[in-house]
């Protein structure tokens, strides 16, 4: 679904997103849960948002004859989660696209400023002309989405996606001024950030409740 506030932004509304991301958001979900439900919203974000993916003709016998049937066809994917809460997305993704390779990008941000703090940076050599698809649950005031964006782009990267599971509007604007060239798939977009860069009504801190490094 369009935004139409944001030309950059795909809301995906499929019933299914829909009712996982509900219990996701619910504070009485186990850490357990929520990274299943993380892994599934995942893979059903992936299946939507690779949908425009090329395919070629190839030919293959079944047991009763020969036929030509699709396959995906020229630059394969790289997924790169930001650190630590993108993990959660990389596992289903893979599974389902299973040449995927995997970059990493490390990314923190500071609770005092809310600016991203970068420790790590490492994706595959000589894959700069595959697709990019960047996975985080949160983009809240889009810092750390502009800044792995920036940095990817920085590695000789060109065609670039964004995975996010929930969205506030200032960052998806923030994302838009930065990259308006990043398609931003997300499954909510919610209505604002509260006085310290949390999404309202969100889930909560994305990396704490997947790690269960903090009581909800
Ligand atoms: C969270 C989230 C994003 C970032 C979003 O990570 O996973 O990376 O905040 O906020 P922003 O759009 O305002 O930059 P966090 O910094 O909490 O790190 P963590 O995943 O290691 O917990
Ligand atoms: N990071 C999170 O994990 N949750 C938010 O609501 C905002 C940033």
């Amino acid at each position: 679904m369009a935004e139409p506030r944001f030309p950059n932004l795909i809301v995906l509304d499929h019933p299914l997103i829909q009712h996982k991301l509900t219990i996701l958001r619910d504070r009485e979900t186990s850490t357990r849960d929520f990274k299943q439900l993380v892994s599934e919203i995942a893979v059903l974000m992936a299946y939507e948002a690779t949908k425009d993916l090329a395919t070629q003709p190839v030919e293959i016998e079944t047991p009763l004859e020969r036929m030509t049937g699709r396959q995906v066809s020229g630059k394969k994917l790289t997924l790169v989660p930001i650190l630590r809460a993108g993990l959660g997305m990389v596992e289903g993704i893979a599974h389902l696209i299973p040449s995927a390779r995997v970059g990493h990008i490390g990314l923190y941000r500071d609770h005092d400023t809310l600016k991203p703090v970068d420790y790590y940076f490492k994706i595959p050599a000589a894959e700069l002309e595959r697709d990019f698809y960047v996975l985080d649950p949160m983009l809240a005031t889009g810092g750390s989405g502009v800044a792995a964006v920036s940095t990817l782009k920085g590695a000789g990267a060109r065609r670039i996606r964004f995975l996010s599971i929930v969205a506030a509007p200032e960052g998806v604007r923030r994302m838009l001024d930065a990259h308006p060239d990043v398609p931003i798939y997300t499954a909510a977009l919610d209505r604002q950030l509260n006085d310290v860069g949390y999404i309202l009504p969100g889930l909560g801190d994305a990396g704490d409740r997947l790690f269960g490094t903090r009581h909800q």
